[in-house]
């Protein structure tokens, strides 16, 4: 297990982690999440040695790491980095000297096989003789993986694996992960949702320096606070059943409960979806659309509750004008 302890870490006089309590397990794709300059990077880093603490520690299958050259050296033939920009971290000409790098410098024996099977590992085989410079992205990002592969190190550290890459390389990076937690502890930073969850068995949301959330699943609702990217393109607009009917257009309106019914009626509004209101307006949401959902405000909660399951987008506009405010409304609309 990788385990970050109470660690603090400034670039300069500005802390970017505060104090961060970190796990990763064999076995496991530990996936971190959380908005643009939230500290993931910088949490990755130390890892493997690359950034030291300014307070705190870094345990690794129970070695407290004490930054000495030796332990360093341990520490990094233990957990490789692999970096979001690939040409970062290629350093060699060809890609065979690129993944023979790390297994010539610790003297491993059967370089020649090593190469092979982690190009093997990540669909490279044959690359061999290419010129780095001359490999796509896609592949580059994979070259780097295999790199870090070559050494078997007992965790990989990915930043952004799926950053930039189309669908084929999203595929390959959700089989290569899969395939490497077989042996191995993952851990990977990403804004993509959808390798999130294709690939990841715990997440982990850092905010501002700090982890906010540790867990099996993902929490829609705590994600979209911490400003991660969790919903397609539809919306959810959630109104109480006494607030503001909001302008514009909207492609479903559902009510859900009596008093959203009631008011739905009394407002001449047809409605779109008669049942299962709140899963269906979910669902049609997920799919692309806008939908107004009234829901009775007692129900509020259930509504709050069971949107924060599903990475939909969803507003809540939550106001209400207040018992009275309701009654001279509806009494004034009851003299028609
Ligand atoms: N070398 C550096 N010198 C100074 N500040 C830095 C350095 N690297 C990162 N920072 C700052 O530290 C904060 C955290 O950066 P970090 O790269 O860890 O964020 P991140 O969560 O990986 O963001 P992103 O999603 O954009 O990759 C940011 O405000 C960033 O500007
Ligand atoms: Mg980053």
């Amino acid at each position: 297990m990788i385990e970050a302890v109470n660690v603090w870490f400034s670039y300069g006089d500005r802390d970017v982690l505060k104090g961060v309590n970190f796990r990763a397990k064999k076995g496991e794709v530990t996936v971190l999440m959380g908005r643009n300059g939230a500290g993931k990077t910088t949490l990755l880093l130390h890892l493997n040695g690359l950034l030291k603490p300014k307070k705190g520690e870094l345990i690794v299958d129970g070695k407290r790491i004490r930054y000495t050259k030796s332990d360093l050296k341990w520490l990094r033939r233990k957990v490789a980095f692999v970096f979001q920009n690939p040409d970062d971290q290629i350093i060699a000409p060809s890609v065979y000297q690129e993944v023979a790098f790390g297994p010539v410098n610790l003297g491993m024996e059967n370089v020649e096989e090593v190469v092979k099977n982690s190009l093997k590992a990540v669909g490279l085989e044959g690359y061999e003789n290419r010129l780095c410079s001359t490999l796509s992205g896609g592949e580059k990002k994979r070259l780097a993986i295999a790199s870090a592969l070559a050494t078997n190190p007992d965790y990989i550290v990915m930043d952004e694996p799926t950053a930039g890459v189309d669908a084929k390389g999203f595929n390959s990076a959700v089989e290569i992960t899969e395939k490497l937690k077989e042996e191995k502890g993952i851990i990977v930073s990403t804004h993509d949702l959808d390798f999130a969850r294709a690939v990841g068995d715990k997440f982990v949301f850092i905010d501002g320096g700090k982890i906010v959330y540790e867990g099996d699943s993902i929490d829609y609702e705590l994600a979209r606070k911490c400003g991660i990217r969790t919903f397609f393109s539809g919306e959810l607009v959630v109104i109480s059943h006494d607030g503001d009917i909001p302008e514009g257009d909207f492609d479903f309106i559902a009510a859900m409960g009596v008093k959203a019914k009631k008011r739905a009626e009394r407002e001449g509004i047809n409605l779109d979806i008669a049942s299962a209101s709140l899963e269906r307006s979910i669902l049609r949401a997920l799919e692309g659309h806008r939908v107004l959902l009234i829901c009775s405000a007692e129900m509020v909660e259930v509504v709050k509750r069971e949107v924060s399951k599903f990475p939909v987008n969803v507003k809540f506009s939550l106001e209400s004008y207040g018992e009275k405010a309701v009654e001279v409304r509806s009494s004034s609309k009851n003299l028609f």
